[in-house]
């Protein structure tokens, strides 16, 4: 499974990408405002520090419009994904941009008849919201399973399952399980991915061991 992060602050994908861990970046307008930095700027530093896809979202609501935004995010970099949102408009400028040899990842994705049209418009991702259907007393992990048994039924449909809207390190785990390629994933929940008391423990324990032995491997 890859992992993206889902920010626009420059300073955590920094640190992330320091794990070695990190696969790619996500962003969308909510996190460009908490960024509070031009678009344009915080996206090519973005690129500049990851490899990976870094997911860059339009404004525009008509397919044109769309079009435009999407080339032009796209110079930024090579490794842009221009992010569409799901609707017919957006799909029109899936099918164009990726015409072009672009990778286009369609967000805002609630249901698995939604995933079925994106794959069909050669989405690169699918960005399915789990948190957001779990904040409404729906089962967001029941969607990535239904859109990977989709996808698995149809050999021509190539499109990744980006688990998005991800709250708990239980929903990276559930993502995992139920086949999704790539999590996208707040950099606190990803830092928390680590942590087990256990393994606390039992290092604190293995230490105090090792001091009582007065020995030393160096
Ligand atoms: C995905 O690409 C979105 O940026 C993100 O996962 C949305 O998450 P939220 O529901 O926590 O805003």
């Amino acid at each position: 499974m890859q992992f993206f992060v889902d920010t626009a602050d420059v300073g955590e994908i920094k640190t992330l990408a320091e794990t070695g861990m990190l696969d790619g970046v996500t962003t969308n307008p909510s996190l460009i405002m908490k960024a509070g930095r031009p678009m344009l700027e915080v996206i090519a530093e973005i690129c500049s520090i990851v490899d990976g896809p870094v997911s860059a979202e339009v404004t525009a609501i008509e397919t044109e419009q769309m079009i435009a935004e999407g080339r032009k995010l796209a110079e930024i970099a090579p490794n842009i994904a221009i992010k569409l949102p799901l609707t017919w408009d957006g799909l029109k400028a899936c099918r164009a941009l990726t015409a072009d040899g672009h990778m286009v990842n369609v967000t805002l994705c609630f249901s698995s008849a939604q995933a079925l049209l994106a794959a069909k418009a050669g989405a690169t991702f699918i960005s399915p919201f789990i948190g957001r259907l779990d904040d409404m007393g729906l089962d967001g992990m029941k969607l990535i399973e239904e859109i990977r048994a989709i996808y698995d039924n149809y050999e021509d449909l190539s499109t990744e399952i980006l688990a998005a809207s991800i709250r708990t390190t239980n929903h990276v785990q559930q993502a995992a399980i139920a086949g999704a390629d790539v999590a996208t994933i707040p950099p606190a929940i990803l830092s928390k991915l680590i942590h087990h008391p256990l393994t606390d423990k039992g290092l604190d324990q293995f230490l105090a061991d090792w001091k009582a032995t007065g020995q030393s491997i160096l």
